[in-house]
């Protein structure tokens, strides 16, 4: 079964989406195969983001994920990754389908409510990051 990486970022875990977003996984069919509360340091974010180094937005996106706790979720499914980020939506909230997580709790597309990790590659990547035991 296909592994992808889930963030609610802290935008969302700070208005109490939270509880909302486990239930939508949920009853979207993911199994959550990993699951912990934390707060990133900035280095944790850098290094998290390390393919987004030298973009514009780099140093506020640590500065936004390494800014309060955030929900990090190994989630299993077939197909997780593509599906995961249909469920997300597009990355600006205002560009994003009705009904999807980021529509529904994002504020901008800095603020967005959520991470999900974009191919293959990066799934595993980041799956490790968080949880070495799944790897
Ligand atoms: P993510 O990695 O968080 O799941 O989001 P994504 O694939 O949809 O978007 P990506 O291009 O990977 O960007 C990563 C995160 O950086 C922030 N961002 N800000 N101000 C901006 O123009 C801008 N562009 C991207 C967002 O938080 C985005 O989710
Ligand atoms: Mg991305």
């Amino acid at each position: 079964m296909e592994k992808t990486l889930a963030i609610i970022k802290p935008d969302a875990v700070q208005a109490m989406h939270t509880g909302k977003i486990i239930d939508r996984i949920e009853h979207e069919g993911f199994t959550i195969v990993g699951m912990k509360k934390l707060h990133m340091t900035k280095a944790q974010a850098e290094a998290f983001y390390a393919v987004h180094k030298g973009r514009g937005f780099f140093d506020e996106l640590v500065e936004f994920m390494s800014s309060g706790p955030v929900v990090v979720m190994a989630l299993s499914k077939n197909g997780a990754i593509m599906a995961w980020r249909d469920l997300m939506g597009a990355t600006d909230p205002a560009k994003a389908a009705p009904n999807t997580l980021r529509k529904l709790f994002g504020t901008n597309i800095g603020n967005n409510a959520t991470h999900g990790s974009d191919a293959p590659e990066t799934a595993a990547v980041e799956v490790k990051f968080f949880f070495p035991e799944l790897a």
